[in-house]
């Protein structure tokens, strides 16, 4: 069995300000995790030689990945965040307020909701196929360091959760998820590195 670590990038300024999408760079706290992340990796992977590191094209997750040395690193624009297309940059009470009818359809359902010129959960989850695909070919562990919607996705392929719950998954700051695949099905540890 080889395990995947799925994490989200560290607390970004965005997140301190509580604006979806965007790209940030990390806050103090974010930068802190970057550093612990980096520690937990080296003593986890020491010994596997051909592991690899995933981000997304984004700031908030390369940084993340930044203190990492020693393994080969690959950037996947499918790793990015949810598209929030014209609600980019705001917070969910701007959107509330400035655009109530998106707020409500995405309350509604937000496994279909599409964002004006930006993607719907469905979206992302068609997009993340081939990094799915290349997941499951590779031999050796992975770091995927990327989104939380995103990785509600990924999470919910692997742990074989239902379409439906995928948006509502929750996949804290600042913990990584190990997805162990071996012949008696997925094991899961969740190490919470700070709050
Ligand atoms: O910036 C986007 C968020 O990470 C996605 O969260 O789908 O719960 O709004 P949400």
């Amino acid at each position: 069995p080889r395990p995947i670590l799925l994490t989200r990038h560290g607390e970004s300024q965005d997140n301190v300000r509580a604006r979806i999408g965007g790209d940030s760079s990390l806050s103090d706290t974010g930068e802190l995790y970057a550093k612990k992340l980096a520690n937990f990796v080296e003593k986890r992977l020491k010994p596997e030689r051909a592991a690899s590191i995933w981000t997304s094209t984004l700031h908030r997750s390369i940084s993340t990945a930044n203190h990492i040395v020693g393994f080969p690193k690959v950037q996947w624009r499918a790793l990015d965040e949810i598209n929030a297309g014209a609600c980019d940059g705001m917070t969910y009470l701007e959107i509330k307020m400035d655009m109530p009818e998106e707020y409500e359809s995405r309350e509604k359902d937000k496994l279909r909701y599409r964002y004006p010129r930006g993607e719907s959960y469905l979206d992302v989850i068609q997009r993340l196929e081939p990094v799915i695909i290349e997941l499951e070919r590779q031999r050796a562990p992975v770091v995927v360091i990327s989104h939380q919607a995103v990785l509600r996705a990924l999470y919910a392929y692997f742990a074989d959760r239902p379409l439906k719950e995928i948006p509502h998954i929750e996949v804290p700051l600042h913990t990584i998820i190990e997805i162990q695949m071996g012949v008696t099905g997925v094991q899961e540890k969740r190490y919470k590195l700070m709050d």
